[in-house]
């Protein structure tokens, strides 16, 4: 129960914070980029301030010796491109990582302190104490923003003088349910009244397929879009996308540079489900959310699906859940056999959708964003998304991922792993399974079943073309 104090409370708090800068980080798993050079890490900077992202948060695995050689890297690349790094740690090998890098020009401050976050690391809070060994041994102060998911809202009131804002990673739903922002909701609650920021996690997807231990799948479909609008009503100081290259788990939204960096077992899964085009919205979903207009110069959409019933697969040992706290229950259960499309369009029109040789379905579009999603039904081949206005095809989508019976892995399992696709009518296009054609028929056009791994953005997407 709020009393009216608290909500006098939230109220001023809410005043401040509006006024302060918001922003849009992209976890990034230091681990994932093996094969990286700092021109890679030039490449990944550019593509995420393309996308409107404010900073990278490195997260930093303790025990890997390429690791300081990436951070180095990747903060050569940010200094060269006024981008912002952060780090997210989860070890006590901090002291010595922050020293040499909070006088980057490219290290994120935020309110005059370098911005620190940590997955999980509970055992070590008090480390993190104003004054305690970590805050003191470092050259300038820190604004502590931890993921300490495990303890939840209920739990972090005995810590709130360690941190200056919390984030969690209970951003995935339980079965087949949908994400809700009912525990984002219940963080700020605990957060705001003693002043303490909110970071809010934002991920398209979870199959965590590489090997060893447990593979599982959470629900993923409308998340993208869901999620955004989440945001958008919660209002948290901060978000992070979840992530940038975690290929392990599925739900990268960066591009897939070279095998070598995607973990044991998982390339099967990823290597023809190229993500790129989630970032199509990216520059919409983030002004919109920091209350900044946006001009929606061109219609523009993204689309996502698996490319076969789940059924039409073996589920190879993967189970739906986290066994290790939730209930296991078959994958198949959890998620859905449809297509999820969105689309940002400039003036209201309808968008047709068309699985192979299926029925033409049609949804009335309003200017701005609109979200959808259309079940297989049965239906197999390759799905059309095109955006008609007056009775004119303004585009449609040319080479999207065919939808076929069977899984095409040769491994015979199902692949709960998303594939991306996107088109916008600026006569340019970016993101793989994206077109640059514009068609002047009314009629969705069947289109070749060729999977696209190299783009038509600058450069060919040449490091995707090249896996
Ligand atoms: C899940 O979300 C989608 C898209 O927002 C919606 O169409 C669907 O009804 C939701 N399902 C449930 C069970 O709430």
């Amino acid at each position: 129960m709020r009393s009216l104090i608290s909500l006098v409370v939230n109220f001023t708090l809410f005043i401040r914070a509006i006024s302060a800068q918001k922003y849009v980080f992209a976890h990034v798993v230091v681990g994932d980029t093996t094969a990286h050079t700092q021109a890679t890490w030039a490449s990944d900077i550019a593509l995420a301030k393309a996308a409107a992202i404010d900073a990278f948060m490195l997260d930093i695995a303790y025990g890997d010796s390429n690791v300081p050689i990436q951070v180095g890297n990747a903060f050569a690349a940010a200094e060269a491109a006024s981008f912002k790094l952060a780090f997210s740690f989860d070890y006590l090998g901090v002291v010595s990582y922050l020293n040499q890098y909070v006088s980057s020009s490219a290290y994120l401050f935020y309110s005059s302190a370098a911005f620190v976050s940590t997955f999980e690391g509970t055992s070590n809070i008090g480390d993190w104490a104003q004054g305690g060994t970590i805050r003191s041994a470092v050259s300038s102060s820190i604004y502590f923003v931890p993921d300490y998911t495990s303890l939840g809202p209920s739990g972090i009131s005995p810590y709130l003088n360690d941190i200056e804002g919390a984030f969690s990673w209970n951003i995935w739903p339980e079965g087949a349910t949908n994400m809700t922002d009912a525990p984002d909701v219940q963080w700020v609650d605990a957060l705001s009244p003693s002043g303490k920021t909110y970071m809010m996690g934002v991920s398209p997807w979870f199959f965590h397929s590489a090997s060893g231990g447990t593979e599982w799948v959470w629900r993923g479909d409308d998340m993208w879009a869901d999620r955004w609008e989440q945001t958008f009503q919660v209002n948290p100081q901060f978000v992070e996308i979840v992530t940038w290259n975690d290929y392990g788990e599925s739900h990268y939204i960066g591009p897939l540079h070279d095998s070598s960096e995607i973990p044991t077992g998982s390339a099967i899964y990823d290597t023809n489900n190229p993500h790129d085009s989630w970032r199509d919205f990216l520059p919409y979903y983030i002004a919109t959310y920091k209350g900044n207009s946006f001009n929606i110069a061109h219609d523009q959409m993204q689309y996502w699906y698996h490319t076969s019933p789940v059924a039409g697969g073996s589920t190879c040992g993967v189970v739906g859940n986290n066994p290790s706290y939730q209930t296991e229950v078959s994958p198949n259960t959890i998620v859905e056999d449809a297509v999820f499309f969105s689309a940002l369009l400039t003036s209201a029109a309808t968008v047709t959708v068309q699985i192979g040789n299926g029925p033409v379905n049609s949804y009335a579009g309003t200017a701005g964003h609109n979200h959808w999603s259309l079940a297989f039904g049965g239906q197999t081949g390759v799905p059309v998304f095109c955006v008609v206005r007056g009775g004119a095809t303004v585009q449609c989508s040319s080479n999207a991922a065919p939808i076929t019976a069977t899984t095409t892995l040769s491994n015979g399992c199902t692949n709960y792993n998303a594939w991306v696709g996107s088109w916008q009518n600026d006569g340019s296009s970016t993101g793989s399974g994206s077109t640059s054609s514009s068609p002047t028929t009314a009629t969705p056009t069947q289109t070749s079943g060729q999977v696209c791994i190299a783009g038509t953005g600058p450069g060919n997407y040449a490091e995707v073309g090249s896996r």
